[in-house]
């Protein structure tokens, strides 16, 4: 008895990890995959600030296989960073009394505009980006040729920090548009637009503006010849990749589950049959306790009805 009770533990754990796997598959590997562009970028931040001077902003050339994607980088004295703010940093307006956590002598602040690779590393089913995925992520300063920098956080004590966006597309008809926040995690939280096209925020992290996909077609249907301004971009490639291979492995993981299940209770019947046979054997081996009774001078079996001879069931040939 001790082989069946460790195969079903055996067998039963796997089935919920195959489960558990095709339905993690998505939030895993986008929450990895931003991590990575962020370590990426700002390795690729750092290498323009040659010499740097303090308050300057420098561009960084984008890694040729993320063209589209800007970055700029600006090293500050924390000190001066709490005390001034930073007017205009790109699409950001920071203001006094932001701070650094821990604290550092030198920070470099690091903007991300992630142009048209915004759904590709952030992906928000049920929304369309009406503007592009803006980062503001600070590091440690003290070594400028450092890789794989945690982030320090950063954190608004008095007013918000502002994200005014550039030309944000425009509106469906009968939709809102909403700021989006992303956490390091790539955990999305949303408020409200300001003024059309500003969002505010007392955090680091990932901005954009979106709006709600209308549900069955995201295309407005429109006269010929006309402009859809609006009109939602294309889902690429890989994106539709990923999910088609989300659904294939669900339903894998899902018909590997059915057949482990019904193997598991297939096994279990037969278990169950072998150990009414083994019973059965044992009670014939050991001779099962019979009523005796005294007939004239021998000892014979009673019975209250007539017993047929036991026959294993699995002898029986139909
Ligand atoms: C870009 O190339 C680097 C290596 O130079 C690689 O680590 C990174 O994953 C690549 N990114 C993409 C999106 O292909
Ligand atoms: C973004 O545009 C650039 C060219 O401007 C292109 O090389 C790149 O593949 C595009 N990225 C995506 C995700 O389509
Ligand atoms: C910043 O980097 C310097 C040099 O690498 C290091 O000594 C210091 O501990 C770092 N500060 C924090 C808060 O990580
Ligand atoms: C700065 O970082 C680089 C790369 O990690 C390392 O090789 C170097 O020793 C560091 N310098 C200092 C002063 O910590
Ligand atoms: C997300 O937004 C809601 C409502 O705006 C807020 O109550 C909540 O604290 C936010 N979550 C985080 C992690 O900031």
């Amino acid at each position: 008895m001790g082989l069946p009770r460790s195969l079903v533990m055996l067998i039963l754990p796997m089935c919920c990890l195959f489960l558990a796997d095709s339905v993690m598959v998505r939030s895993a590997d986008t929450g990895s995959s931003m991590r990575s562009l962020d370590a990426f970028l700002q390795e690729y931040a750092y290498q323009a600030l040659v010499n740097p001077k303090t308050g300057v902003p420098y561009d960084a050339a984008a890694p040729s296989n993320l063209t589209g994607i800007s970055i700029r980088a600006m090293r500050l004295r924390s000190g001066s960073f709490r005390r001034y703010g930073v007017d205009s940093f790109k699409e950001f307006e920071i203001p006094t009394g932001v701070i650094v956590r821990p604290y550092v002598e030198r920070l470099v602040l690091v903007y991300q505009n992630l142009g048209n690779w915004s759904e590709e590393y952030y992906a928000l089913p049920g929304y369309t980006y009406l503007a592009p995925v803006l980062g503001l992520l600070a590091y440690n300063a003290s070594n400028l040729s450092a890789t794989n920098l945690p982030e320090l956080e950063m954190r608004a004590s008095g007013d918000p920090i502002h994200v005014k966006f550039d030309n944000v597309k425009s509106l469906p008809d009968g939709t809102v548009a909403k700021c989006v926040w992303f956490n390091l995690e790539g955990k999305a939280n949303f408020s409200s637009v300001e003024s059309g096209n500003t969002c505010s925020t007392i955090q680091h992290g990932h901005f954009s503006i979106v709006v709600e996909s209308i549900a069955p077609s995201p295309t407005p249907l429109s006269p010929p010849g006309t402009v859809i301004p609006n009109a939602p971009p294309p889902p690429s490639k890989k994106e539709n990749n990923t999910r088609v291979w989300i659904i294939v492995g669900s339903v894998l993981g899902g018909a590997l589950l059915l057949v482990l299940v019904s193997l598991l209770i297939l096994w279990l019947r037969k278990l169950k049959q072998r150990n009414k046979m083994d019973q059965m054997e044992r009670a014939a081996e050991s001779g099962e306790p019979l009523q005796m009774a005294i007939v004239g001078d021998t000892k014979a079996p009673t019975a209250t009805v007539t017993r047929t001879q036991p026959t294993l069931e699995t002898e029986y040939v139909p």
